[in-house]
């Protein structure tokens, strides 16, 4: 192994590589083979009005060991704040930017002028391509398979295809069935232009991106989703062929998988963009129940545990949100999924490794 070093290199440091290398290729002969587990990322939605200073943000993520952020738009001062701090980005393309990336040329100025001269692009894990865009905002509905291909040509012209990869999240109401997982199946009406976006992410390995929250679809199927069955702790599981579900999240993970096979796309990975549970404002929405929901979202990636259908493939989750927000619209509960105050401390004590 040769290692080029400058001229007046110490060889204090020369040997401290070599043995650091060396380290590195006995770890990777001796690690075994499973699979790593997937990264576990926190949301940082900033509409707030009292939110604490982005450092404040950055050592939160570094103190409690995250390492992957969602960020919902390409906001500068915000993308500068996670330079160089070893925590990896998605990044979000607002909606409304869309319409603005018809060709490569003005993607690769996009992503030039708002992304990479904020951040390394080796940060730069994913760039979510619009949100929920084909349910809660399907006037943007054309523009996001355009969009993902300009941006993907512009990657390439700037040789990260590779390296980063684009999705676009999907609220989960995407599917029409989703009860049992293996009947699970999309909307029909949107299947046309699902079909053009899972042929992208087959075609480039990326994945499938889903907004899940057991607590709404418990919201909204009182009495028939128990909040136990939300909360990993139901003592009734539901037989699904020959799997059995005890928990809304195994089973909404597992819809996603089946609907994608049925559509012929059964290799396209899902990662869950964004999953949590309110402290208050609501039914069920409480400090316990959001501690005993993401403990277990948590352990579950850390763990590797994956689901039924697809056991020991633990699944990447980016859990919403680092604060509360409190300038969102809609219900109470909405302003409440906060998991660290703005004063840097825990709402609840989640641990994350
Ligand atoms: C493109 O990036 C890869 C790493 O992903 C690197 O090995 C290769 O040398 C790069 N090619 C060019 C032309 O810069």
């Amino acid at each position: 192994m040769q290692i080029k070093m400058p001229k007046n290199f110490d060889h204090h440091y020369d040997h401290l590589l070599i043995l650091s290398q060396f380290s590195l290729l006995l770890l990777n002969l001796l690690s075994p083979s499973s699979a790593a587990p997937p990264p576990i990322g926190i949301c940082y939605g900033r509409v707030a009005n009292n939110l604490p200073p982005l450092t404040v943000a950055v050592d939160i993520l570094k103190a409690n060991n995250i390492k992957n952020v969602r960020l919902f738009n390409a906001n500068p001062a915000t993308l500068s704040s996670f330079s160089n701090s070893g925590i990896s980005v998605m990044i979000g393309v607002p909606n409304e930017i869309l319409p603005t990336l018809t060709t490569s040329s003005a993607a690769v100025g996009w992503l030039q002028s708002d992304i990479f001269s904020s951040i390394p692009a080796n940060q730069v894990r994913y760039i979510a391509v619009g949100n929920e865009v084909f349910l809660k905002d399907p006037f943007y509905t054309p523009h996001v398979v355009p969009a993902i291909l300009s941006l993907h040509q512009a990657l390439q012209t700037l040789n990260l295809s590779h390296s980063i990869k684009l999705s676009s999240p999907q609220a989960a109401s995407v599917l029409s069935i989703s009860y049992p997982p293996s009947s699970a199946s999309f909307a029909p009406d949107l299947k046309p232009v699902l079909f053009l976006l899972l042929q992208f992410l087959r075609d480039t390995a990326s994945p499938f991106m889903v907004n899940l929250y057991p607590y709404f679809s418990y919201l909204n199927n009182r009495p028939y989703v128990s909040v136990d069955y939300a909360l990993f702790r139901d003592p009734n599981p539901v037989q699904d062929g020959a799997l059995v579900y005890d928990n809304l999240f195994d089973a909404s993970v597992d819809a996603f998988v089946s609907a994608l096979e049925r559509e012929g796309f059964g290799g396209v990975e899902v990662v869950v963009s964004e999953t949590g549970w309110p402290t208050s404002g609501g039914e069920a929405a409480s400090v316990e129940n959001a501690l005993a929901y993401n403990r277990e979202v948590v352990r579950r990636a850390a763990e590797g545990v994956g689901t039924p259908k697809k056991a020991g493939e633990g699944v990447e989750v980016y859990l919403f949100d680092l604060f509360d927000e409190n300038e969102k619209g809609g219900e109470e509960y909405e302003r409440h999924f906060g998991i660290f105050g703005p004063d840097g401390l825990k709402a609840y004590d989640l641990g994350f490794n």
